[in-house]
């Protein structure tokens, strides 16, 4: 399995130019790698910027039609996008996305021949309530309910274990724990692959290849400095 390294820009930076300057560094400093690396930038973005592999950060589920301010697949197609994130917990806390929202979103992603990057995670009081393993259960068998009627790859479903306690705080989930979460996805989705998400920066990195088992990274704020960046692309060869 290919490594995937995903850099999710979230709502930033505040201006073309510098989105340019940002993508155009991370682009000269790349060099050869292995692992597949795919920019997320925010949707105004997507179609100014070429030559790395791009995913958008959100979908609408429908193709077409009276839906203000929403996104389809197949606009998404239309300008070149692979990769699309969908049900990061930013989503489902800021703009109430559930469960139901995420599946019909994920079936019409990877219906329109997108590449899905699917986040699960559990919140802080989850995990101190020790309920981790039935949130990431929960989440997976709605989150995929009925895609096995679809016709799609299974490489072009990647699912992103992002425990939202270690989302933007600093505080990395340990490369044991992030282990046994893998496995536990992985025995509920055999053959996909899992990438940990949650303060990733280029310290900490490559322990979660190399010893928790993932099979790439999804990263939000080291994203924006092309430098780091390319350490955390590094530190996955
Ligand atoms: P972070 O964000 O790397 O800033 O913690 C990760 C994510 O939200 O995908």
């Amino acid at each position: 399995m290919q490594n995937l390294i995903v850099a999710n820009w979230k709502m930033n930076p505040v201006s073309l130019e510098e989105a340019k300057k940002l993508f155009n560094s991370i682009k000269e400093k790349m060099g050869d790698v292995k692992s597949e690396v795919v920019v997320c930038p925010p949707f105004i973005y997507l179609a100014e910027l070429k030559g790395l592999t791009l995913g958008a950060q959100d979908i609408f589920y429908e193709e077409k039609g009276a839906f203000t301010g929403e996104v389809s697949g197949e606009m998404l197609k239309s300008v070149g996008i692979d990769y699309v994130i969908i049900g990061h917990s930013e989503r489902r806390k800021y703009f109430s996305e559930t469960d139901e929202v995420i599946n019909e979103k994920i079936k019409k992603a990877l219906g329109t021949g997108l590449k899905v990057i699917f986040c699960i995670g559990e919140t802080q009081e989850q995990h101190d309530n020790e309920e981790k393993y039935k949130v990431l259960e929960n989440q997976i068998k709605k989150g995929l309910d009925g895609i096995e009627n679809l016709k799609f790859k299974i490489e072009n479903l990647a699912i992103a274990y992002e425990p939202v306690w270690a989302i933007g705080t600093g505080n990395n989930c340990s490369v044991d724990e992030t282990k046994e979460s893998i496995n536990f996805i992985k025995n509920l989705v055999p053959n996909v692959r899992v990438l940990y998400g949650g303060s990733v920066k280029s310290k900490n990195s490559g322990e979660y290849i190399k010893n928790a088992g993932a099979n790439g990274l999804l990263v939000g704020g080291a994203s924006l400095n092309a430098e780091e960046f390319i350490k955390i692309v590094k530190s996955a060869e």
